[in-house]
């Protein structure tokens, strides 16, 4: 099980777990095939949540229409990072901006187009990895991520760097991820996911390995609070938001580790959002 709603093998393939350094071409190589394999298991369960053309930034269910993070988006371009099939995007087009996607798995980009059918509100869509973005320079005016791609990579500075290339001056970022203090509990929705076990400052990465070929199989990478804020701060983001969603009332929706169980006492969602400047 991962400490995230990451694919834990939905699929027939027993993984021993570890925790080792992994680099971000040996991450990539595993986290692309898996969520291929993960894909159909993800949109079935969580699709009706999320909405065809929602725009839903965690396990809590807080919208983008609650949150406001990113702000007026209408007549701006706008990429959405680990984009998956594409709901936010779809949301932010049905809001009058013009929405991109890019995601690692074919798999996850087929949804997009099935949902893209189903709403008549395509998505452009591109099979790219968050750390080499596939894109001019000042390319957007606003970059997202909905528990996209960023905590799947080895090399954030890369991919905080990519984000500042592709925006434009002025630009925004915003973006979610498993709240860091979670690293430390078991990923249990239950009374387990409430004892913490190891280390928030323990930043080797949660690998699992298939027992059959000793391959990796998946990999999830761990930063502390104070990590993102460095990482933004280095490229340049000034951070204006740190919204850490609470669970609410009458919300009883599991998802991985999350649950209302967990929720009413720790936060299970950061969400960050920053102003981007050349400097
Ligand atoms: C938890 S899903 C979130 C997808 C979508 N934002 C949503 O809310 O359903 C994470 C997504 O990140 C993608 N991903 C993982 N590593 C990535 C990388 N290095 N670059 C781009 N996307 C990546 C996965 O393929 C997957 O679609």
């Amino acid at each position: 099980m991962s400490p995230t709603d990451g694919p834990s093998p939905p699929y027939d393939r027993p993984v021993r777990v570890e925790r080792r350094a992994v680099d971000e071409a040996e991450s990539r190589h595993a986290n692309g095939p898996d969520w291929d394999r993960y894909a159909d298991e993800y949109q079935a369960t969580h699709g009706p949540f999320l909405g065809d053309a929602g725009f839903v930034w965690g396990p809590e269910g807080l919208t983008e229409d609650q949150a406001g993070v990113l702000g007026d988006v209408s007549g701006k371009d706008v990429l959405e990072v680990g984009s998956g099939a594409g709901q936010c995007s779809r949301w932010v087009r049905e809001h009058g901006g013009r929405g991109f996607g890019v995601d690692l798995s074919f798999r996850q980009l087929q949804h997009g187009r099935r949902l893209d059918d189903a709403t008549g509100v395509p998505v452009p869509s591109a099979q790219a990895t968050a750390t080499a973005l596939p894109f001019r320079d000042d390319s957007f005016d606003v970059v997202f991520s909905s528990f996209g791609a960023l905590q799947f990579v080895s090399d954030l500075e890369a991919a905080v760097a990519e984000t500042a290339r592709v925006l434009r001056p002025g630009g925004r970022y915003a973006f979610s991820i498993t709240h860091p203090t979670r690293w430390m509990f078991p990923d249990d929705p239950g009374q387990p996911g409430l004892t913490a076990s190891q280390s928030y400052w323990d930043r080797t990465p949660y690998v699992e390995v298939e027992d059959r070929t000793g391959e990796v199989a998946y990999v999830e990478h761990h930063r502390t609070l104070g990590d993102w804020v460095s990482l933004l701060a280095a490229e340049g983001f000034r951070l204006t938001d740190l919204l850490e969603p609470e669970w609410p009332e009458g919300h009883e929706r599991v998802w991985g580790g999350w649950s209302r169980l967990r929720g009413r006492l720790t936060p299970g969602t950061a969400l960050f959002g920053a102003d981007w400047e050349p400097r």
